[in-house]
């Protein structure tokens, strides 16, 4: 069987990886944590998990979704966006739902991206912003993130030569993988240069619910320019352990939305709208929930830190996300220490090469496992590598 060129150039997928390797080790009868993958371990509350048990029930959810979103769904999204964000949308013509940020990202590349095109990406980054113009047939062009800039790119540095081909950027705060929050006035540089340039800012927003002591992030879309520059790709994966469910939202420019629904409509049938009317009690209920995942994830995040610095890697604890990212220790690379972390500890982390060529030098640690398996994992890491 011969597979396309373009899906020859990307390699596979980081997490099909990691599982692969993850399942030998267990056929080895190890038993293996894994830190790799960001996949909450708690179930969805449960409020969210009656609102579907009903919907289920409905019939009239049964049919194909229209592609366009069940209206309260897009009230709900646009009802938290002000709420939350103080951001109004449209739910008519700034809101659509997407099957997880993931579809979401992807599908842009297709509807924005024609041959020859750049997409601009976080380096190191979430590996659709590279896969996603690959499969399209563009160009994606690293925008390097070094903690010296706070893990924020330097735009003027992008090459003339990219800049003129350039038709989306892809950014990410609170930022997977290096747990980086966007400093003030980055997102206001953004919407300039998109503006200057005519790139369509892409802000993946992920993990805005998941900050800690005391940092609420804003949304891409709260700063003036916002709704002319770009769109933001919200999802309700992390927030609300609902990976699994398969529940986003694209908001912003009502123009880029319409061309995401045409593509859409050729491609995929929406999303499932028990999902979109259990997302949309996910948003209108009460957020305590989420404030409590937070609470946790930053109490493991401390947990993980402090054990890192005993063995030597000390670093600032993020204020998002669900990762720790820190640096290998002397003597490594990031993939002979997930290596080494894999056959002396029976601890799966992710090496950072495999977010981008500046993720070289670090590891990747997910937050997403039981304090008790969390706190053995650092101890085994602890005892093979002090
Ligand atoms: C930065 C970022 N964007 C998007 C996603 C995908 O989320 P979803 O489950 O909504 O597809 C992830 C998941 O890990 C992520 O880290």
């Amino acid at each position: 069987m011969r597979e396309t060129e373009r899906l020859g150039r990307i390699p596979a997928y980081v997490f099909a990886e990691l599982e692969r390797k993850l399942a030998e080790k267990k056929a080895a009868g190890v038993d293996v944590i894994s830190l790799g993958i960001g996949d909450p371990d708690t179930p969805t509350f449960p409020h969210i998990v009656e609102a579907m048990q009903r919907a289920v029930a409905d019939p009239s959810t049964h049919q194909y979704p229209s592609n366009r979103g069940r209206k309260e769904f897009r009230e709900a999204v646009a009802a938290f966006y002000a709420k939350r964000f103080g951001v109004e949308l449209d739910p008519e013509t700034q809101v659509m739902p997407a099957i997880g940020g993931k579809e979401c990202i992807y599908h842009l590349n297709f509807a924005f991206l024609d041959e020859g095109d750049v997409a601009l990406a976080a380096d190191p980054g979430y590996p659709v912003y590279t896969g996603g113009p690959l499969l399209a047939g563009a160009e994606p062009v690293l925008m390097p993130l070094v903690p010296e800039r706070g893990f924020v790119p330097d735009l003027s540095a992008i090459p003339e030569g990219k800049l003129d081909r350039a038709r989306l950027m892809f950014l990410n705060y609170p930022n997977n993988p290096t747990g980086a929050v966007a400093p003030d006035g980055f997102f206001g540089e953004a919407i300039a240069f998109g503006r200057e340039h005519d790139v369509l800012v892409v802000h993946d927003n992920a993990y805005s619910e998941l900050t800690f002591d005391g940092y609420v992030a804003p949304s891409f879309l709260a700063e003036p320019g916002a709704m002319d520059a770009g769109v933001e790709v919200f999802s309700l994966s992390k927030a609300y352990n609902m990976t699994g469910w398969r529940c986003g939202a694209i908001v912003g420019n009502a123009d880029a939305i319409a061309h995401y629904w045409k593509l859409k409509t050729n491609v995929d049938s929406g999303l499932f709208e028990a999902v979109q009317v259990a997302g949309a009690e996910a948003l209108n209920a009460k957020q305590d929930p989420v404030k409590g995942m937070a609470q946790t994830y930053a109490r493991r995040r401390d947990l993980v830190i402090g054990a890192l610095r005993e063995i030597g890697i000390d670093i600032e604890p993020p204020k998002g996300t669900i990762y720790v990212w820190a640096p290998v220790p002397e003597g490594h690379t990031s993939a002979s220490f997930a290596e080494e972390v894999l056959e002396q500890a029976g601890v799966v982390v992710s090496p950072g090469s495999s977010y981008g060529p500046n993720g070289e030098g670090f590891f990747r640690i997910s937050l997403t496992v039981p304090d008790e398996r969390l706190t053995e994992a650092v101890e085994r890491m602890r005892g093979s590598l002090a």
